[in-house]
């Protein structure tokens, strides 16, 4: 059993009221005199009124504010620096992400840079750490990424086509105002990738060489199951409104927990398909969990002899898999199960289907190299990959 650290500050409102909290919590965390970025992405937050509805609350409150829109998914560097000069500018004391992980990102990165003279990239690549912040709240429109309850910001540099991401309890944001009915406008496309990403965030902390911990296997599989339930009464199946706005708030929360290390601390987590995903966005520009689909399936079926009980259990307890057959059996069907969750939902299983091409192999050496920095830094905890892992991973994901 190895030693783990384990912080959340967030202060979390949850429920279809819980936007009233707005005022008070910025109030809390926005400093005596608080003045709010209002962040936000390419538009969805404009068409559902809740930016209008956001800036009329802090009008109201007499809470001064400036607006700055634009994120897109991939978060990028330009903007995040565009946004630290405008809160250097207006005296900005607390920023208001209203959106999802990419917008939650670029508010931590943005936060972040504010205090440093220097480079904010340079927290990305290992140059430097924070030593202080903006405080950051945020209004979650999608459950998906985790960014609201997690240590980590990930940044895209379109200069370099880097997608890096940064790691600090600094940036966890203050509080969260969480709305499973802000979800209802939602496309598939999106619930589903939010779906796959939850469950991703929970299966790298599940395949672990420490699988000791009990609790930690207890709680994400409880998780794994009711959000692949959940995936498919959304994405499959015919709900009345009241059951789907259970349904949404069920992913809501899933989210959060799912990247909150309550399942598994980071030391004992692997991560690996979340490098490789990282590579693929950097270049390709695709949604994460999409991404994510493409590549877990070849992860799994490289790897699953590490641990072939581990498989085994997954597919029994989270894939409802028979329990009839040998592990190496089990665990093969286990990822099967996964696969044709991802087709029922629409998402790709192959990199093909994710990019529309094949990927030609100087791309996939590119990938390689990059997530490997070289080959002097290998990826995952369940296994660590070498440069070479990586190309035989993606080369099977390649179909
Ligand atoms: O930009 P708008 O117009 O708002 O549309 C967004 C965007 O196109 C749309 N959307 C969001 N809420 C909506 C909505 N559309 C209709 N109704 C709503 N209520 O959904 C699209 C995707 O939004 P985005 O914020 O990009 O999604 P997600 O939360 O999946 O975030 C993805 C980013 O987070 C990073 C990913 O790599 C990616 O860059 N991650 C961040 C993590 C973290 N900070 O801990 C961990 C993750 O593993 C992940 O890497
Ligand atoms: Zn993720």
């Amino acid at each position: 059993m190895k030693d783990f650290h384990f912080y959340i500050p967030t202060e979390i409102e949850f429920g279809v009221n819980a936007e009233e909290q707005l005022v008070t919590l910025v109030r809390k965390y926005g400093g005596g005199a608080p003045k709010v970025l209002v962040h936000y992405g390419g538009g969805s937050a404009v068409r559902s009124g809740l930016i209008a509805r956001t800036e009329q609350r802090l009008a109201d409150a007499g809470i001064a504010f400036v607006t700055m829109g634009g994120v897109r998914p991939n978060p990028r560097l330009s903007l995040v620096n565009e946004g630290i000069k405008l809160c250097r500018r207006e005296g900005v004391t607390l920023i208001l992400a209203v959106g999802g992980g990419s917008v939650i990102d670029s508010a931590k990165a943005i936060g972040y840079g504010v205090g440093y003279e220097g480079d904010v990239w340079d927290f990305y690549v290992g140059k430097a750490a924070p030593t202080t912040t903006l405080p950051v709240g945020c209004i979650l429109t999608i459950p998906a990424a985790g960014s609201e309850m997690s240590d980590c910001t990930v940044i895209t540099n379109e200069q370099t086509q880097q997608k890096l991401g940064y790691s600090n309890d600094l940036g966890r944001l203050r509080f969260a105002i969480m709305n499973p009915a802000l979800t209802a406008t939602l496309p598939a496309y999106q619930i589903a990738c939010g779906t796959v990403d939850i469950m991703m965030h929970t299966m790298e902390r599940y395949f672990t060489k420490d699988t000791d911990m009990d609790m930690n296997t207890a709680m994400g599989e409880a998780l794994l199951r009711r959000v692949r339930e959940t995936g498919d009464a959304l994405l499959c199946g015919e709900v009345d409104e009241p059951t789907r706005l259970r349904h949404h708030a069920t992913l809501m929360w899933a989210s959060s927990w799912a990247h909150n290390d309550f399942t598994g601390s980071r030391n004992i987590s692997d991560f690996a398909t979340h490098k490789i995903e990282h590579e693929i966005s950097a270049i390709f520009d695709v949604a994460h969990g999409a991404g994510l689909a493409a590549v877990w399936p070849s992860w799994a079926r490289y790897n699953k002899h590490i641990d072939y009980a581990r498989f085994a259990s997954f597919a029994t307890n989270v894939m409802g898999v028979e329990p009839e057959g040998t592990v190496e059996e089990l665990a093969e069907k286990g990822i099967e199960a996964m696969e044709a969750a991802y087709r029922r939902w629409h998402m790709p299983t192959s990199l093909s289907e994710l990019i529309g091409r094949k990927a030609t192999d100087d791309e996939i050496a590119l990938m390689a190299d990059k997530c490997t920095r070289g080959d002097t830094f290998h990826p995952g905890y369940f296994r660590p990959l070498t440069r070479q892992d990586i190309i035989n991973i993606l080369t099977l994901a390649n179909k």
